[in-house]
């Protein structure tokens, strides 16, 4: 395993982090002892960076995640955790956000307490709460770092004058964000003012949930948030598995999987961009994450890149990342 300070903001973490939300949450129904087993392979083969939200499974991922790290040292992972999301009982229900200050430290203090542990590495609000000055959140935050709950702060799918308000309030570690070889909208701004301010980026949908992992099929089961998700969709779905075929056949030629080629363009496109990007990759099961770990031995060169990009170019996709109702109030969508 590798590891790189995450921006210079951040904590020294493993090449590859590991997303926990798909074993609670959003994908369907998930094997709990596969999960933890996953989380423990992705442990024992040096991951330290885990990515969990409290509203994932309302609390069942952070409980998985503090039942899987029991018995480990607390120093060997960062766990990176996401609040602000409002659930209601409902399947899938989600009624906006609040990152109030005094919300803020409510939260926390379940997660510690679902967790098992005395401390937070990465604390971050999920989205950006339109009713709050994200000022007001940072300071709640900079006030938990202070007082010994939080080591670091992040954010989350946040555009570039969001970034600029928030790191003028106390340095930010990294930003977590939708990045692939076919969501490539940070390209734009948001990376280059993380870059600019010395903020990494943990990616996540690198394989696009799984739509450009190489396993998806036609009549994959879609009875989770991928059944709302417009590239899942009909002629979408036809367009965007047509790309990953393109992408089969460079990855065949590579002895590489489809899904490695995905996750190693990521790592290869931040060292083109100087930017200092993890992927965080959501495996719930322990073949999915050997195979994603295969990853860090696929060196691409200048070539084999631009053959990369001419079997998946920008904007090649069919489709938005999320359903309108979602993108509508993502701030990042503005920059
Ligand atoms: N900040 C945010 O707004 C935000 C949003 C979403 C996610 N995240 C975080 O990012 C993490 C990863 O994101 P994601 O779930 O979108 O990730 P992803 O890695 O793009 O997709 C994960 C899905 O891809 C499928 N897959 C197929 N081959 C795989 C392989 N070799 N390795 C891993 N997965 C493979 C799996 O589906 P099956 O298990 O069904 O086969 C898996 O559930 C999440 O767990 C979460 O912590 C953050």
């Amino acid at each position: 395993m590798n590891y790189q300070q995450l921006g210079s903001h951040g904590p020294k973490v493993s090449a590859i982090g590991l997303g926990t939300m798909g074993m609670s949450d959003m994908y369907g129904p998930a094997d709990r002892s596969e999960s933890i087993a996953t989380i423990h392979a992705a442990l024992d083969q040096g991951v330290t960076l885990l990515d969990t939200g409290d509203f994932y499974g309302m609390g069942h991922n952070e409980m998985l995640v503090g039942e899987a790290l029991k018995g480990r040292k607390r120093e060997q992972v960062q766990i990176s955790v996401k609040f602000g999301a409002l659930r209601g009982p409902g399947p899938g229900e989600f009624n906006g956000y609040d990152s109030r200050p005094a919300a803020v430290r409510n939260f926390i203090a379940y997660s510690l307490k679902r967790l098992g542990v005395d401390y937070i590495d990465i604390y971050r609000p999920s989205r950006l709460d339109p009713n709050v000055p994200v000022e007001d959140t940072m300071g709640a935050i900079a006030d938990l770092i202070k007082q010994g709950y939080v080591r670091y702060i992040g954010l989350s799918e946040v555009g570039a004058m969001t970034i600029r308000r928030a790191q003028s309030v106390h340095a930010i570690a990294d930003l977590q964000i939708e990045y692939s070889l076919i969501s490539r909208g940070i390209e734009r701004e948001i990376l280059p003012t993380c870059r600019e301010l010395g903020i990494g980026i943990t990616a996540y949908g690198v394989l696009s949930r799984g739509l450009i992992s190489g396993h998806w099929q036609k009549n994959s089961e879609k009875g989770d948030f991928r059944g709302r998700a417009p590239r899942f969709q009909g002629a979408n779905l036809d367009t965007n598995l047509a790309l990953v075929e393109k992408l089969r056949t460079v990855a065949s030629k590579m002895g590489v999987s489809v899904a490695q080629i995905a996750i190693a363009w990521v790592i290869a496109r931040a060292a083109v961009q100087e930017a200092s990007i993890v992927p965080l990759i959501g495996a719930r099961r322990r073949d999915r994450l050997a195979e994603s770990l295969g990853a860090l031995s696929v060196r691409l060169t200048p070539e084999q890149l631009a053959e990369i990009e001419r079997a998946v170019p920008p904007d090649a996709a069919a489709g938005a990342r999320y359903p309108d109702a979602q993108l509508a109030h993502m701030d990042s969508e503005r920059s």
